[in-house]
Parts: structure tokens; C-alpha cells; sequence
């Protein structure tokens, strides 16, 4: 079993999933880069250890990289999970990590990199959006597919409804590919 870190910044409901599935006792730590993120609540409540960690002023975006990347290491991080992670980690952390960093992105492989993916394929008149589970690389949103769900788009569907629907597709991919590469090994 993989020794595993989920970096949030947000409300935190793919850490749910985490947490109420069968990865929960690979989940070592939770790192926020954000103090007040509704995920440090629900990693506390489930008994997880947490650690948030600020850039601090005046800290390039390298030594932040550095310090995340040591942390994660002195405490036997072997898979990093970023779910609703808002911040883009470069080339030293990605080479620590290599092949063991993977991104959720609420979008088709090749599709809406970015912020608010789910929108965008809604206001492009879609028929079809999906989530992704990848490698991640310095390209944004890109890198090999490890899981794809995909999500059709019903004529009377509103972005609220939509959302609802990616967000449990979102869950559910995530589950089984983190239990494919923790449990396995
Ligand atoms: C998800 O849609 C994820 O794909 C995106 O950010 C959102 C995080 O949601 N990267 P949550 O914090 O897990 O609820």
C-alpha cells in the first residue's frame, strides 16, 4: 500500500471520497495552502493529519515548490493527489514526484484546461463534457490519462444540474484510480 497526500485549497468533497472509501487507510496527510479550506475540516474530522502550508511573502514559487517537496518527503509521501489544488507546481517538485503527482480535472483529455471547465463546455453548447485523472506535467492540465469518465450534457440540463452530476462522476473516477495505484502496490 502507497503511502498517500491529497493537496486541497478548497471545499474539499473529492477528499471526502477519499476518505469514505477503502483508500482512507492509505491517506497519511492532507496539505492545504490555504488556512481557512473546508477540506482541513473534513480531513480533522476523519482523524487525518493535516498541515497547512501559506507562501509565506516574498517566497518565489521554486522555494515554496522546495519546501512542499521536502515536507512531503520527510513524512514517506509516496503518491501525491491534487484535488482542488489551486496553485501550479513546477519542474523541482514534479521531479521529486515523478510519475507520482496526478491531477482531477473536471474536463475531456485535451478539453478546457483551466479554471472553470465545467462552464465552459456548458456554454459552448456540448453535448458531452467528462473528468480526467492524469500525470501531471509542467503543461497545465495535460499529461498521461490514467481515468476518464465521461458526462453527457441533457438539452434540459442548467449548469447546476450539470455540475452536480461531474462533481459525483469527479468522486467516483477518482476513487478508482487512487485504489488502483494505493492498493495495489
Ligand atoms: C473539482 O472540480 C476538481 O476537478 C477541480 O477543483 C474541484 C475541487 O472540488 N480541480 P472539491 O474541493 O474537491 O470539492
Amino acid at each position: 500500500m502507497k503511502s498517500l497526500a491529497v493537496l486541497v485549497s478548497g471545499n474539499g468533497s473529492n477528499l471526502q471520497a477519499l476518505l469514505d472509501s477503502p483508500v482512507r487507510p492509505a491517506l497519511t496527510l492532507v496539505v492545504s495552502n490555504r488556512s481557512q479550506a473546508y477540506a482541513l475540516t473534513r480531513a480533522r474530522e476523519a482523524g487525518v493529519e493535516t498541515t497547512v502550508m501559506l507562501r509565506n511573502q516574498g517566497e518565489s514559487r521554486d522555494q515554496y515548490d522546495r519546501a512542499l517537496a521536502d515536507y512531503l518527503n520527510t513524512q514517506g509521501i509516496e503518491l501525491v493527489v491534487l484535488a482542488g489544488w489551486m496553485h501550479i507546481l513546477g519542474e523541482h517538485f514534479l521531479n521529486t514526484f515523478e510519475g507520482e503527482t496526478i491531477n482531477l480535472h473536471p474536463a475531456l483529455p485535451g478539453e478546457y484546461p483551466g479554471l472553470n471547465a465545467i462552464e465552459r463546455a456548458f456554454t459552448d453548447g456540448r453535448a458531452e463534457t467528462g473528468c480526467m485523472v492524469h500525470k501531471v506535467i509542467l503543461e497545465v492540465d495535460a499529461g498521461e490519462v490514467l481515468g476518464v469518465s465521461r458526462v453527457a450534457i441533457e438539452t434540459d440540463d442548467n449548469l447546476a444540474s450539470l455540475t452536480e452530476r461531474m462533481h459525483q462522476a469527479e468522486h467516483n473516477l477518482l476513487v478508482q484510480v487512487v485504489s488502483e495505484l494505493t492498493l495495489d502496490s
